[in-house]
């Protein structure tokens, strides 16, 4: 598809957005998951292929409601993120459709990131290609392990076979720029068993790895019943130790807390965005949104998680303006995710706050020493990102 069609851009305001879409369907449910999403038991019936399709048109309406909260502005689109749930349930001529309509709406820039989140049990050529064909040009992959008892551990519906096969039809079908998401802390697991399944991961050379700690969270099957064996925390630190060392003698850079990438060019755009505390628009069930308005204020839009209620139309579930209080609390939380120094200008730029008004919060986190800084930039110590819980508690 052809992205970055032109427009009279006179007497209008130009912003930069990223775009969200939440895909709420997952076959099965994994117990460790609290993102929102029901499951579906047949992605191919015609009464699922008519939900998606109503969804899909829903999205656009979605779409069109935060535009005309924004309508003073033209509206650019850097990236586009497919999440969920498991986005890659919707078949590549709905991605296409809706893509299509999302770019008569608004201005998505030619290079735009477009990154679709897919589970192995539903990867095929068929989808790839025409995912290819939409505009998609980055492939997240939920891989998890390549451990057969591990991905059983963890309710997993795919083998590592089936990973293995997915990375394979991602490749051969011409995407050269996708993500492997990998998880570490799994119940049970050991050192070896965690560096392995980094070793499988890098024989794909893939450009971006997400390796995330297993956290157990509220509101999931895990939290109700946890498991017994799960990783102490001495093997923990050892797995992350080491893990880092074998991504980096590989030529990975760590550049935020579960994310390598094998050259700066292929860092996330999108999340990165998030992690630069930027706006973004959100549309689909439970998605979020974030807009920096004229007078500096900053709105957050949730939308609706009930799906029924999502298909009838009524999409905003809240829309809040954010107290000073939390907009440092949520700069710092996003900016502490990334190794770099933090410009005190952008935190005023971003926030509209002073950085005199935080002064106390610096001369605290230096005190301890998790930071430094000097006229221009907040740095975070070694000791910082190795407390960043308390670190960030100094700032609430
Ligand atoms: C929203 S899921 C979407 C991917 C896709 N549905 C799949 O699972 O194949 C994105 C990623 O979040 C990670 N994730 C989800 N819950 C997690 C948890 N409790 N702890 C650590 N990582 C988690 C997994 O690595 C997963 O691939
Ligand atoms: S991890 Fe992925 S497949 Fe599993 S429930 Fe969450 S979103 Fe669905």
């Amino acid at each position: 598809m052809y992205f970055g069609q032109q427009y009279n851009l006179q007497c209008m305001q130009k912003k930069y957005y990223s775009l969200y879409i939440h895909i709420p369907w997952c076959l099965k449910k994994c117990p460790y998951c609290d993102f929102y999403s029901l499951r579906i038991s047949d992605s191919n019936s015609n009464s699922n292929k008519n939900i998606k399709k109503r969804y899909i048109n829903n999205l656009l309406f979605d779409l069109e409601n935060d535009l005309f909260f924004l309508k003073e502005k033209l509206i650019y689109i850097t990236s586009i993120f497919f999440g969920g749930g498991t986005p890659s349930l919707i078949n590549g001529k709905l991605i296409y459709y809706l893509l299509n309509e999302i770019n008569k709406k608004v201005y998505i820039k030619k290079s735009a990131e477009i990154t679709i989140e897919a589970n192995p049990s539903s990867i095929n050529k068929k989808n790839i290609l025409e995912y290819k064909k939409s505009g998609i040009n980055r492939i997240s992959i939920g891989i998890q392990s390549f451990n057969d008892i591990s991905l059983k551990l963890l309710g997993r519906i795919h083998s590592a076979k089936d990973a293995i096969n997915a990375i394979n039809t991602v490749v051969d079908n011409g995407f050269t720029n996708f993500n492997i998401d990998l998880m570490y802390g799994i119940p049970g697991q050991t050192l070896k068993e965690a560096k392995n399944d980094l070793y499988q991961t890098l024989f794909f050379h893939p450009k971006h790895i997400s390796w995330y700690q297993l956290t157990i969270e509220p509101n999931t099957i895990f939290y109700k019943y946890k498991p017994t064996n799960l990783p102490k925390y001495n093997t923990l630190w050892k797995i992350y130790k080491e893990g880092k060392k074998i991504l980096k003698k590989y030529g990975y850079i760590h550049y935020e807390i579960s994310s390598f990438v094998k050259k700066n060019i292929f860092k996330c755009k999108h999340n990165l965005n998030y992690w630069n505390f930027g706006d973004y628009i959100g549309i689909g069930c439970s998605a979020h949104g974030k807009f920096t308005m004229n007078d500096g204020s900053i709105i957050r839009t949730t939308k609706n998680n009930n799906i029924i209620k999502y298909m009838n139309g009524n999409y905003l579930f809240s829309y809040k303006k954010v107290k000073d209080c939390d907009k440092i609390l949520e700069f710092f939380l996003n900016r502490f995710r990334l190794f770099k120094k933090i410009s005190k200008k952008d935190f005023t730029l971003i926030t509209g706050i002073k950085i005199n008004s935080i002064s106390l919060h610096i001369t605290k986190s230096v005190k301890l020493g998790y930071m430094k800084h000097n006229k221009n930039y907040l740095i975070v110590t070694k000791k910082g990102y190795l407390f960043l819980n308390n670190l960030l508690e100094i700032f609430i």
